[in-house]
């Protein structure tokens, strides 16, 4: 670099997490403690290949480029905060396995105890290895998440342990900024905004953070919102909890969502709807997303299989501009990318023999 260049460079100013980033429409004061991983500050990637099917302007906001992998940073940096604000020293959550993943990290560097409530045999085995490695009290339930869940909520009422889970209402404050990003990295808000749907928190949270930016007049509309839940764990869209819910996407795998009626709500007054996509649809989505260099979870890819329903349906305008939340990292369960994919050919140490077997 030359001298005058250095001179003139403005540096680029790192991204200080959600709390410091959004703190004038967040609850906190100067006297919280901030807990931060730096979380938040996503990609939005555009599709070019999503959009030339579909014929809207596609992009992809990768959630799963957060501290612990997902979307679940946003909302905990905030929640163990205030947490910690509040004097707690144990907090407790149930997950399908991201929320877990980073309550025990946020808890670590808070430096207090995280106890997590799993539905036993169906958390992906990167989310347990998350756990496990931040130090997290980790318990396996014989029953479904919602079950889990049950146990976690009656354990924060009767005992000194504060619930993380995305009832805490904290959660769902963190995780409206991921609404504010979108705008600011948009310039607008989207046409449309699509994302999976499992205990529901997170559409609920994003329709308050749109609705957050237009009041304030930092947007001059809100989104459409669609939500998806797999066919097999559709509750919201059957109109009933369902008993035993059954999906490949264990992270949605949720049978009577906490945040059920914020969640219609926050569809309907969008004008926008709650559907369903199944596992097929889900895995297909998952593959092409890959394929366009982004490695999403299985859930994660409901928005997109969303996107190719109602695209398919004739429900989206010409020119649309349209936002799929990517709410995990694809690292979490391996075996779906490596299931299928078919055994690499072995060769001997030998460029003609590699050569030959690329067909070069
Ligand atoms: N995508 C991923 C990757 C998730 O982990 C979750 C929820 C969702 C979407 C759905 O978000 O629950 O706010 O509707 N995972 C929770 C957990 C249940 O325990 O990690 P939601």
């Amino acid at each position: 670099m030359t001298p005058q260049r250095a001179a003139t460079r403005t540096r680029p100013r790192p991204w200080r997490g959600v709390i410091e980033e959004y703190r004038d429409w967040l609850p906190v004061d100067a006297s919280t403690p901030v807990v931060t991983l730096a979380e938040g500050g996503t990609p939005l990637v555009h599709s070019e290949a999503l959009s030339q099917t579909t014929g809207c302007e596609v992009y992809l906001k990768f959630e799963g480029a957060n501290p612990t992998g997902s979307f679940k940073d946003r909302g905990m940096t905030l929640a163990i905060s205030k947490a910690i604000e509040a004097g707690a020293r144990v907090v407790v959550c149930a997950s399908t396995g991201n929320t877990s993943a980073s309550a025990a990290a946020y808890a670590a560097k808070a430096g207090i105890v995280c106890a997590v409530l799993v539905p036993a045999g169906k958390v992906a085995a990167g989310k347990m290895a998350q756990t496990l490695v931040h130090g997290a009290r980790l318990l396996e339930v014989d029953g479904n998440f919602d079950a889990a869940l049950e146990v976690a909520r009656v354990l924060a009422e009767r005992y000194p342990a504060v619930l993380v889970n995305s009832v805490n209402p904290y959660r769902l404050q963190g995780q409206k900024t991921a609404a504010f990003e979108i705008c600011d990295a948009l310039g607008r808000a989207p046409d449309y905004h699509l994302t999976p749907v499992g205990n529901a928190g997170n559409i609920a949270s994003h329709w308050m953070g749109y609705a957050e930016y237009a009041a304030a007049g930092a947007i001059e509309r809100s989104p459409v919102l669609f939500g998806f839940q797999a066919a097999g764990a559709a509750p919201i869209v059957e109109g009933h909890p369902v008993a035993n819910p059954s999906t490949i996407a264990t992270a949605i795998r949720i049978g009577n969502p906490a945040s059920w009626e914020l969640a219609e709500k926050a569809a309907a007054e969008s004008g926008g709807q709650i559907l369903s996509v199944t596992d097929r649809d889900i895995l297909a989505a998952y593959r092409r997303v890959a394929r366009e260099g982004l490695f999403a979870e299985l859930a994660s890819s409901a928005s997109v299989a969303g996107l190719l329903r109602i695209s398919s349906e004739g429900r989206l305008e010409t020119h649309a501009t349209v936002v799929c939340v990517l709410t995990g990292h694809g690292l979490k369960e391996p075996d779906w990318a490596i299931a299928g994919a078919g055994t690499p050919p072995r060769l001997p140490v030998d460029a003609d023999a590699v050569a030959a077997a690329l067909g070069l």
